[in-house]
């Protein structure tokens, strides 16, 4: 366990509040008590929803909230975790701030770049430190890539191709049906772009250096069916294939599907001038290389990381906190380089063309990557 101090004292762990208690709340609880953290209280608009996970997780010092600024205006809580919908993300992360408190906000960051730089400045007012948890999926397999790419096994990496495919696992219509927001634009931003492809590109960008994006093309499509109650907002992409150049030359491509008649799959590939990594779920870590003229050398590596993801991310905040940033964690600044290629990607489909980025904030994710 990390060791974890307060900001009222060395000695004590950290108290947190978990704010949005939803499907994902309980990895949150669970991350929590393995990272040490103390669950001081936990808050939804719904009271019923909140009562169910301080009995789940909280202890007898675990007190219910049904408005946050309850939450934010308490001396004794150092930490919140946010975790609403994506429409909330931003407001609720701003008034922590302000309020003093750091922040581990869910994945994707915001709804829109102004929306990230409002908290990139709301962080550096504070003294205070965000984590996004789109860094998640830098854990595991992902540890090994970035050992390989530090070591300059790949070379000059030219070119990354990501692909997940879910079969029918759209939220809020075929999986967490009670989740409905995870379908209407006002409240997550996109669809399978905004859910998963967060975590890819997120890593992908963390592997390769936050190279900053000149231009991004894209595609999206809806149209399966589904049996949603009439009238209710489902405006979001269900697949969506995305095509990024980077300035210094190197190509990413993301097809994303929340359904798809295939079967499930997630693969990552990166090439670089020496070398190339494979990772697939099903497979063990591949690197590929060669000593000489046909003499291929291709080493696997077995990679599960049995740590919990969520509980990897706060004990690098509680790292970040405590000054030793292992530089693991979302920073707000990446996580606006985030929000600008995902809604230009969306743009790309919507309109058609090639959409060309503005490089100030990818300069700055790559200052601090
Ligand atoms: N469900 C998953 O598997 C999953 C996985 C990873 C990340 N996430 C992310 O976690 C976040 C939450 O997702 P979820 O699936 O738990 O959604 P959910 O709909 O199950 O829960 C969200 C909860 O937030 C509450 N809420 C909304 N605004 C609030 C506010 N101002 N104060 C207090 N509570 C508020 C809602 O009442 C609801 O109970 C999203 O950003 C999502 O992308 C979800």
């Amino acid at each position: 366990m990390s060791a974890v101090t307060s900001s009222t004292s060395a000695t004590k762990p950290l108290r947190g509040a978990i704010i949005g208690c939803g499907d994902i709340s309980p990895d949150h609880g669970k991350a929590y008590a393995e990272a040490g953290i103390v669950v001081a209280a936990v808050c939804d608009l719904d009271r019923v929803r909140a009562e169910r996970r301080a009995k789940e997780f909280g202890t007898s010092e675990t007190t219910i909230h049904t408005d946050h600024r309850e939450v934010l205006a308490r001396a004794d809580i150092d930490l919140v975790t946010v975790a609403t919908p994506v429409a909330g993300h931003a407001p609720v992360t701003i008034a922590a701030l302000q309020a003093g408190k750091h922040v581990a906000c869910e994945k994707p960051s915001t709804l829109s770049p102004d929306e990230n730089r409002a908290i990139i400045a709301a962080e550096r007012a504070s003294g205070k430190r965000v984590v996004f948890f789109s860094s998640r999926y830098r854990y595991g397999a992902a540890t090994l890539a970035r050992d390989y790419i530090a070591a300059g096994e790949l070379g000059d990496i030219y070119r990354v191709d990501m692909r997940f495919y879910r079969r029918r696992g759209r939220p809020g219509v075929d999986i967490i049906p009670d989740a409905r927001w995870f379908i209407d634009s006002t409240l997550a931003g996109g669809g399978v772009i905004m859910d998963m492809g967060q975590y890819f590109i997120d890593n992908t960008m963390s592997l390769t250096g936050w190279p900053r994006i000149a231009t991004v093309s894209a595609t999206t499509f809806r149209g399966f069916p589904h049996q949603l109650p009439a009238g209710t907002t489902f405006d979001v992409e269900e697949h969506c294939s995305i095509f990024a150049r980077a300035e210094n030359g190197c190509s990413f491509s993301y097809d994303l599907a929340w359904m798809s008649h295939h079967p499930p799959m997630r693969t990552l590939t990166i090439l670089g001038t020496k070398g190339g990594i494979r990772m697939t779920d099903e497979q063990p870590f591949c690197f590929h290389t060669e000593k000489g003229p046909w003499k291929f050398v291709d080493t696997t590596t077995p990679w599960r990381d049995d740590t919990r993801q969520s509980t990897l991310v706060y004990r690098d905040l509680i790292a970040a906190i405590a000054g030793n940033d292992p530089g693991v964690g979302t920073t707000p600044t990446q996580a606006l380089a985030l929000t600008e290629i995902t809604r230009a990607a969306l743009q790309s489909a919507k309109e058609g063309r090639e959409i060309a980025l503005a490089p100030a904030a990818q300069k700055q994710a790559q200052k601090r990557g």
